[in-house]
């Protein structure tokens, strides 16, 4: 079976996303993790499929018969979403952004134009009592890979997405450090991390 993507035949393996990449095409997917199911989160691998605009991530590459990644439409919505996500966190350009191979700060700007162009949320937590890794909340972008991890790799839950709208945030808990918190320091939050929110530490404290 194929899928028909931006006027040229590729199999239909997949998700709409990994046909997409599998073509060579360079469609943004910030909270598509590698090992982990989709969880449709972003909003950043937008594509028109059958006329109507999906998440690439979330749809079967089977289930469509065309798929268009660069029409008007979709590169115009694609931009405001990665927009308000580049407002919601700075990708730390100290670190690395994450051994995952997706590069928050290089993706806002090669698709949306913008590298922290707008004012963001009021969230600048940071949490080092970790032996092993710290958090940084103004490079969180919400993405949930972090929890994804947590919960769907390792069974462990120590981490969520709390609160709603402008007050949502990464946290091990209510009024809790990761220290304290049931965190077993596997590390699997922070490979997933694409912005370096949570970053290993290189030795002690930061
Ligand atoms: S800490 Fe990293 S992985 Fe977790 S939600 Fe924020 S940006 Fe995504
Ligand atoms: S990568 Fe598809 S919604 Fe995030």
């Amino acid at each position: 079976m194929s899928v028909r993507i931006d006027g040229r035949e590729f199999p239909a393996d997949g998700s709409i996303l990994d046909a997409v990449l599998a073509a060579g095409i360079d469609l943004p997917h910030l909270c598509k993790d590698d090992n982990l199911p989709a969880i449709g989160a972003c909003r950043t691998c937008l594509v028109e499929a059958d006329g109507r605009v999906v998440a690439a991530c979330s749809a079967p590459a089977s289930s469509v018969r065309e798929v268009l990644t660069t029409t008007e439409r979709v590169e115009r919505i694609r931009r405001g979403v990665l927009e308000l996500t580049a407002a919601m966190g700075d990708p730390r350009p100290d670190l690395p952004h994450g051994p995952c191979g997706v590069q928050a700060r290089q993706t806002f700007a090669a698709h949306a134009g913008v590298s922290n162009g707008l004012s963001r949320r009021e969230r600048t937590a940071v949490d080092s009592t970790n032996p092993f890794f710290s958090f940084v909340e103004t490079a969180c972008i919400l993405c949930g890979r972090c929890v994804a991890a947590c919960q769907q790799l390792q069974h462990i839950g120590a981490i969520g997405l709390a609160g709603a709208g402008l007050a949502t945030r990464v946290t091990p808990g209510a009024s809790i450090t990761f220290r304290e918190s049931i965190c077993t320091s596997c590390g699997s939050c922070v490979a997933a991390c694409p912005t370096s929110a949570l970053s290993p530490k290189t030795g002690g404290a930061e």
